[in-house]
C-alpha cells in the first residue's frame, strides 16, 4: 500500500501517539486485531484501543470547539479539522495519527458500524495524506477505486456528524453507499 504520511512530528503531545504507534507496529501481524472479532473495540490484544478511545471521547465531548471543512474530490476528500483551543487541536492531531496507523496496519476499530467495517475491509485501496496545521489537521484521502472513494466521502460526512452530534452519533450505524 502506497502512503505518504506528511505529518511533521514536532508537538510533544504527539510523542505518546507515535510511541504507541511504534509499539503496535512492532507487534507485527500478530497484533492485528488479535483475531478478537468485530465490535466497538479493536479486538483482543489491541492495547492501543483504550488510548484511542479516550482521545475520540475527548473530541466527541468538545465538538462545539471543532470546525471542519470537507471538500469532495473526484476520487475522495480533502478535509480541514481545527480548533482554536490548543489542547483540542493536539487531540485532533493525536487521533488522526492513531487512525492513520489503524488504516495502515490495518487494525480495525468501530466494526459494529457497517460503514467503518467496510472502510477497514478496503484499507488496501485507501491513500491517506495527512498534514498538521497550526490548529489541527489537513487530510487528503483518495482511492483509485470509485466505490472506495465514495466510502471515503461517506466516512468524512460521518466525522462531521460526530463533531456536530457527539456521542449520540457514535451510537448510530451508518449506511454503506451503493457500488454504482
Ligand atoms: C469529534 C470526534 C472526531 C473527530 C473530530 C475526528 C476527526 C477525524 C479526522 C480529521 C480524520 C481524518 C479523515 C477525515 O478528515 O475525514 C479521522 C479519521 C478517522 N476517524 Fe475520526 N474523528 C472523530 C471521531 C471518531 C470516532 C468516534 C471514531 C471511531 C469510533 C473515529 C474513527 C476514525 C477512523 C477509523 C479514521 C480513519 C479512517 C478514514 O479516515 O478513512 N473517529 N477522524
Amino acid at each position: 500500500m502506497k502512503r505518504n504520511y506528511l505529518v511533521v512530528v514536532i508537538a510533544s503531545s504527539l510523542a505518546l501517539a507515535i510511541f504507541s504507534a511504534e509499539a503496535v507496529a512492532q507487534r507485527g501481524p500478530g497484533g492485528r486485531n488479535g483475531g478478537g472479532g468485530p465490535g466497538f473495540r479493536g479486538g483482543q490484544g489491541d492495547s492501543q484501543f483504550v488510548t484511542d478511545r479516550d482521545t475520540f471521547h475527548f473530541l466527541l465531548a468538545h465538538g462545539d470547539k471543532i470546525r471542519r471543512e470537507v471538500k469532495n474530490l473526484k476520487d475522495g476528500v480533502e478535509t480541514l479539522t481545527e480548533s482554536d483551543d490548543q489542547e483540542i487541536a493536539d487531540k485532533i492531531q493525536e487521533h488522526v495519527a492513531a487512525m492513520y496507523v489503524r488504516v495502515e496496519k490495518p487494525s480495525p476499530i468501530h466494526m459494529r458500524d457497517p460503514l467503518f467495517a467496510e472502510i477497514f475491509r478496503n484499507t488496501d485501496k485507501i491513500e491517506m495524506k495527512v498534514e498538521e496545521t497550526a490548529k489541527g489537521i489537513k487530510a487528503i484521502e483518495t482511492s483509485k477505486d470509485p466505490y472506495v472513494a465514495r466510502l471515503i466521502q461517506e466516512h468524512a460526512k460521518v466525522v462531521s456528524l460526530f463533531v456536530k452530534n457527539g456521542f449520540d452519533e457514535v451510537h448510530k450505524n451508518h449506511a454503506v453507499p451503493g457500488r454504482e
